[in-house]
This record gives structure tokens, sequence and C-alpha cells, in this order.
């Protein structure tokens, strides 16, 4: 019933947490949640079409007693007192640090669709520590999925980078996402003109980090 993107997500889920799915969409981890991992679920999405097409699934699956699904921007108006896990999932990290500010879970299991070193650099600067990462691959796209947890830790720039996880597992995932980003760079840099000196080391330091831990 899942896509291996999402079942990545449930996967990081504690049995039994209270948790918010913020941009739900379709609430389908929500259902798998419920039936699955003995969860309580709050599922949230801006957008009114969204909301339908969850409640209708919720209702196929007869879950309505146990999902509470609502039409809100971000987490405005939502008592999140018993929540402990939020997910967000499939937004950009801009949005997703705006949805999360001036507010604080025990866990966070958030997939960003951008801009991952700054998603980790904004959260961890929140009072977290990262706990987990993990790299789905499906539809010729990487997606990475990191969980949060109330803490503190130094990080150095490549954990930010790269990901403090994903840079000591030598899993066949880790060691082709990392040579997927390596790719990626080294293509920015023969697109980058001579004369942007500081563009062109910027991108030479983060191939050199990237070559680094191949
Ligand atoms: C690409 S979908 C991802 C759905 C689901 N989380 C997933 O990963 O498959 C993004 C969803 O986030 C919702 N969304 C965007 N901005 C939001 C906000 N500020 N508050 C709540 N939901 C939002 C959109 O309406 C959309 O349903």
């Amino acid at each position: 019933m899942l896509s291996k993107r999402l079942m990545a997500i449930a996967d990081l889920v504690d049995d039994g947490s209270n948790i918010i799915d913020i941009g739900c969409d379709h609430a389908l981890i929500d259902i798998y949640l419920t039936l699955n991992r003995h969860v309580k679920c709050i599922a949230t999405d801006i957008s009114k079409s969204s909301i339908k097409v969850s409640h209708d699934n919720v209702e196929k699956y007869d879950l309505s007693d146990q999902i509470t699904l609502i039409q809100t921007d971000g987490l405005s108006g939502i008592n999140i007192d018993n929540i402990d896990t939020a997910i967000i999932s499939g937004m950009g990290t801009s949005t997703i640090l705006k949805i999360l500010k001036g507010y604080k879970f025990n866990n966070l299991i958030i997939q960003s669709n951008n801009n991952l070193k700054s998603l980790r650099f904004e959260i961890i600067k929140k009072g977290y520590v990262i706990t987990n990462e993990e790299i789905v691959y499906e539809k010729g796209r990487y997606y990475i999925i990191i969980k949060f947890c109330l803490g503190r830790k130094k990080y150095r720039y490549i954990d930010y980078f790269i990901g403090p996880i994903i840079r000591l597992n030598k899993r066949k995932m880790d060691r082709n996402y990392i040579q997927h980003l390596l790719n990626v760079y080294k293509v920015m840099l023969s697109k980058t003109p001579k004369k942007k000196i500081v563009e062109r080391l910027f991108l030479n330091y983060k191939i050199y980090l990237l070559t680094s831990i191949k």
C-alpha cells in the first residue's frame, strides 16, 4: 500500500507514538501507522482537497474515530501538548522551517525536497540531534529522510552537507547516493564560468569532501 518513500518514513516512527503528520495530502502514512503500529494520529493539510482525499481514505479503512483530520496552515490552532512526533514530508526546507518556527517536539521525521544542508543546520540549531537518516531511491530520484530528536551535539560542515549518519554508513545505497552527489557537483562545476572564483572554490571543496568519504 505504501510507496518505498512513505514506508521508510513510517519505519522511523516508534510504536505507540502520538504523531502529527503535517501536510498529509492523502493520509496514507497515518492509515498505515494506525493499523500497524498502534500510533495516535492527527493529520493536517493546508489544502481543502487534500483533506477531502484524506477523509475518503480514512473512511475506506473505517478509521475516522482514530485519525483526526484538520485543515490548517502548518500548526496553527493545533494543541501539540500530547504529541511526541511530527512528520513533515514532501515539502521544501523553507516551508518546513516556517511551519516548525516556535514549536518543539521530542522527535521530528522530515523528508525535505531541497536544501538538506540548511534543513540540518537550522533544526540542529533549534536543539536537536540527528539519530537516523534513510535514503530511498524511487522513480529515478533520491529521497533523504532524517529523524531528529531533542538533544545537543557538535556537528561539522560535512555533517550538515552530507548527513552524519550517511557519512559514516558504508551501505551500497549510501555509496550510490554519495556518487550521485559527486556527479551533480562535478556537472555544476563544469557549468560555472572560470571568473566565478568563489563559487568554483566552494564547489571544489564540496567535491573534495565527497571524494574523501567515497
Ligand atoms: C507533495 S505533498 C506531500 C504529501 C505527503 N506528506 C507525502 O509525503 O506524500 C505536500 C503537501 O503539503 C501540503 N502543505 C503545503 N504547505 C503546507 C502548510 N503550510 N501547512 C500544511 N500543509 C501544507 C500540501 O497541500 C500538500 O498536500
